[in-house]
């Protein structure tokens, strides 16, 4: 059975590329696994599948089990200890077409009927196990294939909550729809919200990225000229809207590696963040992306965000 073992399915949706849609379904699944969640990222974005670069696992290499394509461990389960005053972590687990293509040139072969049955393949033939969230980075648009894409989910999920209860079958539980202040203008949100009317996928909320700037030293935001239409959006459409997010240096560096003046390209893996003491040399910091991810100023937004994703599906007595 395709999707088995997982629990509820959502979607991330932008109208176009650039607007940090995966890095928005990256940051809701750390926030998730850090509500004690077991997490799955599917990455099926084949315009720029940059999910293996974002967790820094470029050179991973996928296995095929018995039950289908294993995805790529990011960070294991931890139970809270009395040692520690740490919550407990779930896991995630991430799967991109990215593994699939030796270089990121390649995503440009994949057409038509080719790529529909690719993503296809790939939404029923990836072993998931028991997982609590599976989140999907979608290519960015509305096209025929996020028709094909949003059609055959619903064949292997159900938007019902009670039939999924019952029945054991993957809830398809929303989308969350993606914004920056510039895409709002060109009314992209406006084609998120219809896609999902049409395809009958419920919005559980609409996010603005790049709202403003937050200072890397003290976290304030400021810029804010360019912020708040999401939020005027989502309200004309009558959607939720779950917040903003500010331009966020430090996640940046997380994700991206942190440039130098003079630095030309990427590489830059094994940069270390800055340290407190500032004689000490620096030492590469070991720890796992999620728990880096802990230090950003973008964490309690997204922190937030998962508690109302995890309100609004399973309820608030569920939320931690
Ligand atoms: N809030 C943010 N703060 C800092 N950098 C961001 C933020 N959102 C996205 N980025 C950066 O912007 C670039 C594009 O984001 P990405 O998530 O890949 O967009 P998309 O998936 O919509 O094409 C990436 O380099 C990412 O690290
Ligand atoms: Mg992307």
């Amino acid at each position: 059975m395709p999707l088995t073992g997982v629990k509820n399915v959502v979607l991330v949706l932008s109208g176009k590329g650039g607007v940090g849609k995966s890095s928005v379904t990256l940051q809701l699944a750390l926030a998730l696994s850090l509500q004690g969640k077991s997490v799955g990222i599917l990455d099926i974005d084949l315009t720029g599948p940059s999910m293996p670069r974002l967790v820094g696992l470029e050179d991973a290499k996928i296995t095929q089990a018995p039950g289908g394509w294993m995805p790529v461990p990011v960070h294991s389960a931890e139970t809270a200890t009395e040692s520690t005053s740490q919550t407990q972590r779930g896991s995630l687990r991430c799967m991109s077409l990215g593994f699939l293509l030796r270089d990121r040139g390649d995503a440009v072969i994949w057409r038509g009927p080719k790529k529909t049955a690719m993503i296809r393949q790939f939404l029923s033939d990836v072993f998931w196990g028991s997982t609590d969230y599976l989140l999907i980075d979608t290519p960015p648009g509305t096209s025929d294939e996020h028709i094909a894409l949003a059609e055959q989910l619903l064949t292997l999920s159900t938007i019902d909550a009670a039939v999924a209860a019952q029945s054991g079958v993957p809830r398809l539980a929303g989308a969350v729809l993606v914004t920056t202040p510039q895409a709002v203008a060109t009314s992209d949100v406006r084609k998120e919200a219809n896609f999902c009317v049409k395809t009958n996928i419920p919005v559980l909320g609409v996010i603005e990225n790049m709202s403003g700037y937050s200072c890397p030293c003290c976290g304030e935001v400021s810029n804010l000229f360019s912020s708040g239409g999401g939020q005027v959006m989502a309200q004309e459409l009558s959607l939720p809207f779950m917040g903003s997010v500010p331009i966020d240096v430090k996640f940046g560096e997380l994700v991206e590696g942190k440039m130098e003046p003079g630095d030309s390209d990427d590489e830059e893996e094994g940069e270390t963040p800055q340290t407190e003491s500032q004689e000490a040399p620096a030492e590469p910091d070991d720890r796992p992306l999620v728990e880096r991810y802990r230090e950003t100023w973008s964490y309690p937004r997204f922190e937030g965000f998962a508690q109302t994703l995890v309100n609004s599906i399973e309820g608030p007595a569920a939320a931690s």
